[in-house]
């Protein structure tokens, strides 16, 4: 934890970083990060699932200094939280993945990187600095598109593959629609093109700042990992292969060919329910992240944190198991810890920071998580985040 008094205009936690990137942002994209599929319960509701689970302190126990290190497949992390695969991070900052890596690194955890990214895959990595990151696979090109995409990740130095599994398509956002970025069938939720972003003119110009970072990037509107797979690249590219994705989603039996050509681990993630976390077990992942991809993709599905036990009491002895989906908060981690996850990932937390402040953003979010964690902790009376378990929660 920091001694330094923070300034008055400094955030003091997630919500601040969150107010901050609202008025940094154009709206459609603020919207885009921030908003949930139909009426967003499901988004609220994996905020509200953390309030129902209170914690059992264990009074008058001298922690000292708590220690946050885990290891996730292997590898020791300082804290339990991680960088979540998201989209579109080079339209929020020119920093764009690799700040989000670069981040990650100096915070001594790990990042996510999206297929989806919207800059070269290679280009989320900072030099040298491989063997530690995630790569997150979407099939666009369908088969032959993802074996592609694998084979770039796999030389470019990203240690585990995540494969999302409840995406099939991309879920409607209401506030997209309505922002005109997506129709309402959705078919270009992945593609903010130009004249979009022109017919969003007045509030554009009302960004000043994000708009000079944004024609100095030279308008990074594309999903360069997407038109490489086809000659002459550009919007045509994306949408052959998103409609390859379309009718060739994500099954079963994909990860059997994706385990042979991927050299490292491979974690499921979005699933939601014992029966598939089993499948997972069956068909050889790694792992698993217990995940409605924070409430984006169908709504009424249920809030990761209500899942999670079900999930570990499955699967927990024999993979790891991860949560993402409304954790802000230092006590959020501990919980989910205690419910048996070993991490938890963020998404739309450290998204804000990088429209805000590119890494330092990203760098500012997770020093929050650690210090909000480090005093849940020491008010809790636990020494170790490894220790945490049920034990450490009030039995309802
Ligand atoms: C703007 C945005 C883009 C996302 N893009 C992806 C993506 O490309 N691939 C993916 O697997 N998940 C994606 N996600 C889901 C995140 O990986 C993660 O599951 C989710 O953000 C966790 O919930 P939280 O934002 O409440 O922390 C995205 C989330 C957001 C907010």
């Amino acid at each position: 934890m920091s001694d330094r008094l923070l300034s008055r205009r400094e955030p003091v936690n997630v919500e601040d970083v969150r107010g901050r990137a609202r008025r940094v942002l154009p709206r459609i994209l603020f919207d885009f990060i921030d908003g949930g599929a139909g009426d967003e319960l499901t988004q609220s509701a994996n905020r509200t699932a953390f309030a129902r689970v209170p914690l059992d302190v264990r009074s008058a126990v001298a922690v000292g200094t708590p220690d946050l290190r885990t290891t996730v497949l292997g590898q020791e992390v300082s804290l339990p939280v991680l960088l979540a695969p998201c989209g579109g991070v080079a339209l929020y900052h020119p920093d764009a993945g690799r700040g989000v890596t670069r981040a990650a690194t100096a915070a001594g955890t790990i990042a996510g990187i999206s297929t989806l990214s919207g800059e070269l895959l290679e280009d989320g990595l900072a030099p040298g600095d491989t063997g530690r990151h995630w790569f997150q696979l979407y099939k666009l090109g369908g088969a032959q598109g993802a074996r592609a995409l694998v084979d770039r990740a796999a030389a470019a130095g990203y240690r585990a593959l995540v494969v999302t599994v409840d995406t099939p398509l991309v879920g409607v956002k209401e506030r997209d629609v309505r922002n005109g970025g997506v129709t309402p069938g959705g078919s270009a939720v992945s593609r903010i093109d130009l004249p979009t972003v022109l017919r969003m003119g007045p509030k554009v110009v009302g960004r000043p700042a994000w708009l000079r970072r944004f024609v100095r990037a030279g308008m990074p509107l594309g999903q360069p990992n997407v038109e490489a797979l086809y000659p002459g690249g550009g919007p045509a590219a994306v949408d052959r292969g998103m409609a390859a994705w379309r009718a060739e989603p994500f099954v079963w039996a994909d990860l059997a060919w994706l385990r042979e050509r991927w050299p490292g681990p491979i974690v499921v993630k979005g699933v939601l329910g014992a029966r598939d976390a089993r499948r997972c077990v069956e068909e050889g992942a790694d792992a698993v992240l217990v995940s409605n991809h924070g409430g984006r993709q169908l709504d009424g599905v249920p809030a990761t944190l209500d899942v999670l036990p079900g999930i570990v009491d499955e699967v927990g002895g024999e993979i790891e198991v991860y949560l993402d989906g409304g954790v802000r908060r230092g006590a959020d981690v501990v919980r989910a810890l205690a419910l048996g996850a070993r991490a938890v990932f963020v998404g739309r937390p450290y998204l804000y920071g990088l429209a805000c402040e590119g890494e330092r953003g990203v760098a500012r979010v997770l020093e929050m998580f650690r210090a909000e964690l480090t005093h849940a902790m020491i008010l809790l009376g636990c020494t170790d985040v490894r220790e945490l378990d049920r034990t450490w929660l009030v039995r309802s």
